[in-house]
């Protein structure tokens, strides 16, 4: 009978468990601990290299879920587009495990940085990358079935389609946002708000490309359905008042 422990797949390590994720090479990724300036240097490292795993793993399904919205499916970009947007929660919510170095020990790890700075992240530079992409996919579809943002969302039952597309890039948008807003509270805590980074970057500048959004039009339009809502109720004097 066949040793069902015993691997079959090529590689290092001892089970196929290991051979096909690689963990001999994964694990080996991190300074050992004697290379350690400080003990929380491994929390550090293991923080953002999973960050840039999991943008990694975003930026490719939200990059397949372009090509679906390009091909006019979007009942399958609106399935990549969430398992994406899921995806991207880790790397928000994994930055507050950061906010639990001191800001004394940091200095301790920052000192071996050189010029490692965030804006040369791969995950997130792939992010910035495939987010106007993904627009350009959208607006093509609006295009194609004559219609503008405002029109998609007054008939949204009847393109429900391409309508959820708009909302799981929504959905993108503000967790792009949120990163950037736990990232700059976690700078502003550990580094302080009054300072420059690692490569000559006040961390203010941090607070500025906060205001940077890919779909602006998306967030606008629901100000003009507000706005027309709030005409028609002061015409007719009744309807909701919130
Ligand atoms: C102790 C924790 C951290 C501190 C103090 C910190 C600090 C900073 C600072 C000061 C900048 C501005 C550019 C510079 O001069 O370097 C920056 C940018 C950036 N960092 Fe961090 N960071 C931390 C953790 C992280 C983590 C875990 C990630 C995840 C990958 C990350 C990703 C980024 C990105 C993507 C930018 C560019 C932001 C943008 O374009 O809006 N950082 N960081």
């Amino acid at each position: 009978m066949e040793d069902l422990r015993k691997p079959i797949l090529p590689g290092k390590g001892a089970s196929d468990y290991e051979r096909y994720l690689r963990t001999d090479d994964l694990l080996s990724l991190q300074k050992r601990p004697e290379e350690f300036l400080h003990p929380d240097e491994l929390t550090f490292q293991v923080v953002h290299q999973a960050s840039e795993l999991l943008m990694k793993g975003t930026a490719w399904e939200l990059d397949r879920a372009r090509v679906h919205i390009a091909d006019g499916d979007f009942s399958n970009a609106a399935r990549l587009l969430r398992r994406g947007n899921y995806m991207l929660e880790y790397p928000i919510s994994v930055l507050h495990v950061l906010e639990t170095i001191t800001p004394v020990d940091y200095q301790l790890i920052r000192a071996g940085l050189g010029h490692g700075s965030g804006l040369d992240s791969p995950g997130f530079l792939a992010l910035l990358h495939i987010g106007p992409r993904l627009g350009e996919a959208f607006h093509g579809q609006l295009l194609k079935a004559g219609l503008s943002v405002d029109d998609l969302y007054r008939r949204h039952q009847e393109f429900f389609g391409l309508h959820d597309v708009a909302e799981r890039l929504l959905d993108f948008d503000e967790r792009v946002h949120l990163f950037r807003f736990h990232h700059l509270k976690l700078a502003q805590r550990i580094i302080g708000g009054g300072v420059v980074g690692t490569m000559g970057t006040p961390v203010e500048v941090l607070h500025q490309r906060m205001e940077h959004l890919f779909y602006k039009e998306l967030w606008d339009v629901r100000n003009r359905i507000t706005a027309q809502a709030n005409e028609a109720m002061q015409k007719s004097g009744v309807g909701p008042q919130y």
